[in-house]
């Protein structure tokens, strides 16, 4: 029994139990023609060759992604629901952890927004303590001397 929970963390296996494969960039960018053509969405790597002729939206706009990341273009044309389900049957592996860089730069400029957001709602509640001190004092000085 326990066993077999090991054997699935090594294998980093999916629910089916199939091993995930790992694919780099530079791997991807050779399956970029009309007869070969993969697709990185969403960091997940998808052989979309028997698909390139059916494709609603056209051959061409496949065959200009292919080899590369083509999430962005296909958020942008906002596929259907029905068309997020078809990615699942061209399906073969994932990035490589190695080429996915852009996410972690992404968690950073997140962290340092956050950051200087606090900076500014803490600094003008600090200016308006300081001004309110400045009229109290005029405003006690002015009492004094009439
Ligand atoms: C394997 C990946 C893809 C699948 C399964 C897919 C599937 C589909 C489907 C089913 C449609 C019909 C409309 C819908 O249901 O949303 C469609 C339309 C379209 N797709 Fe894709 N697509 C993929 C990748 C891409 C990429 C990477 C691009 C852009 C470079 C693209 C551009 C378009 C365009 C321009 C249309 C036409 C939209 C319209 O006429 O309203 N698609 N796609």
């Amino acid at each position: 029994m326990s066993k077999e929970t090991d054997t699935k963390v090594v294998n980093n296996s999916t629910s089916d139990g199939s091993n995930v494969q790992y694919y780099t960039r530079q791997e991807i960018q050779a399956h970029n023609m009309s007869g070969d053509a993969w697709l990185i969405i969403h960091e997940k790597v998808y052989d979309i060759t028997t698909f390139m002729e059916e494709h609603p939206g056209g051959e061409e706009v496949l065959l200009e992604q292919a080899g590369a990341d083509a999430t962005e273009s296909f958020e942008d044309v906002g596929h259907s629901t029905d068309a997020r389900e078809m990615l699942q049957q061209y399906y073969i592996g994932e990035l490589h952890m190695d080429d996915r860089e852009k996410e972690s730069k992404k968690e950073v400029y997140v962290t340092t927004s956050e950051e200087s957001r606090s900076w500014t709602t803490l600094f003008i509640p600090a200016i308006a303590v300081v001004l309110v001190g400045i009229m109290y004092r005029y405003y006690m000085m002015e009492s004094k001397s009439s």
